[in-house]
């Protein structure tokens, strides 16, 4: 069977230098196990960029490693020596084991020169002469974007992207008040640090998904509380006519039914077949039915019965740069003309929308995405081609980061049709 390090350096090597988006799932594994490889794989993505820097800067000749499966080896050995409290002989030992089993065992000496030099040696930035994007560990083209979008408090923000997130839930208040389901968390062992009202609550440390109590039965969904704002400032009322236009898996649109104590009528429209599929498995969990529609938000003419909706929820497909903690791998297998396409998309999901919404309706604009370009910029732009039939509503709060408190980064703008 082939090591925790050993798998660990493999599925870095994926999503760096193939960029394939990752994904952690494996049943073989022990608990401990798979808890030990999600935290190498997610620490290591973070920083890999520094930590292969730092590999570069500490080998005579950087080229003949760049790119290959020992780079990722040495920055998930780098990781754990920079980042964990895993004892220093255990990484050397460890690593160099897994060298072996992916058949590096003929660069065993490098492996152990670097990690020695890292232990032994003052590991900030200066001594390794890093540059900017490298100290932060983001990639060139988006450090420089973030950079110029944020001048004044750039380096929080791009912190905040590196930080471990914390485990949020948000509980169906029609089934089991928040004070009664923290009774039931507290059962199990699982201690609680915040509360979002009026259902989200922060655990302490994160837990596997199968020790929540009820999750199963739809008691409780795992969702960040920036991500349960949306419906909350989206306000949904019930006997209302909703459209949820990117709705798989569903967070949002149980949201929306929980809110509406299912008594609105809710259409839930998403592109992707298998998201779509997360999605009915998570209404069939809970017992809702609804109308669930394969389709472009883009291209409604293709689905849309020509019913005018009281509210429109748009959480737009988007640069996810305000989850970057969550999801590590987009510093890889995000490009920077992704930026432009997904920016014209959005519009036009924007645009194609709007004709569906009812006069004194609302569109709600969300985004997990800390980019103006797609978020403030974009909606500015459509405010003034709209001029004459969109105004902005008022909400608490619209350019969520990272760094202001843990929450998700995220973007929410209510548009009301006059
Ligand atoms: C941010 S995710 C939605 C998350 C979801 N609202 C939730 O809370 O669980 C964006 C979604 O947009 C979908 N999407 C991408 N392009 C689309 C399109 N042209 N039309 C409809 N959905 C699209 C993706 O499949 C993805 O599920």
């Amino acid at each position: 069977m082939t090591s925790v390090r050993a798998k660990a350096a493999q599925i870095i090597h994926q999503v760096t230098h193939k960029h394939i988006p990752l994904k952690l799932e494996d049943s073989l594994l022990s608990p401990q196990d798979r808890a030990l490889l999600q935290e190498l794989v997610l620490g290591t993505l973070r920083y890999y960029i520094k930590l292969n820097a730092i590999t570069a800067a500490l080998s005579q000749n950087p080229k003949s490693v760049s790119g290959t499966l020992l780079e990722s080896l040495i920055a998930c050995g780098l990781y754990q020596l920079l980042y964990t409290e895993i004892p220093a002989y255990a990484v050397v030992n460890e690593t160099v084991n897994a060298a072996r089993e992916l058949k590096l065992g003929s660069c065993t000496g490098f492996i152990n020169a670097v990690l020695h030099k890292v232990c032994s040696e003052d590991t900030d930035a200066e001594k390794f002469v890093l540059k900017e994007h490298e100290i932060f560990a983001y990639p060139k083209w988006l450090f420089k974007r973030i950079k110029k979008n944020y001048p004044k408090n750039y380096r929080e923000v791009l912190s905040g992207g590196n930080e471990k997130p914390s485990m949020w839930l948000r509980v169906d208040l029609n089934r089991i008040s928040l004070a009664d389901y923290i009774e039931m968390l507290k059962k199990e062992n699982i201690d609680i640090c915040r509360t979002l009202e009026p259902s989200g609550i922060c655990l302490s440390k994160t837990c596997p998904p199968s020790m929540l109590p009820g999750i199963s039965q739809g008691l409780c969904y795992i969702q960040d509380a920036s991500a349960q704002l949306a419906v909350t400032y989206m306000a949904p009322k019930e006997n209302e006519r909703i459209l949820d236009a990117c709705a798989a898996p569903g967070g949002k649109t149980i949201h929306i039914i929980e809110s509406t104590k299912g008594n609105a009528d809710v259409t839930a429209v998403d592109i992707h077949p298998q998201r779509l599929e997360r999605l009915r498995e998570n209404l069939k969990i809970r017992g809702i039915n609804l109308t669930i529609i394969q389709g472009s938000a883009a291209d409604p003419d293709k689905w849309w019965d020509g019913k005018p909706f009281d509210r429109i929820l748009l959480d737009a497909p988007c640069s996810g740069t305000g989850v970057i903690r969550r999801h590590p791998d987009i510093k890889f297998v995000r490009k920077e003309k992704d930026i432009s396409e997904l920016i014209e998309l959005q519009m036009n999901m924007l645009e194609a929308l709007w004709k569906l919404l009812k006069h004194g309706g609302t569109l709600m604009y969300t985004t997990c995405s800390i980019l103006k370009e797609e978020n403030q910029i974009q909606i500015n732009n459509f405010l003034y081609i709209h001029r004459d039939d969109a105004e902005l509503e008022e909400i608490p709060e619209s350019q969520h980061l990272p760094s202001d408190d843990g929450r998700d980064g995220f973007f929410y703008a209510k548009i009301r049709k006059k």
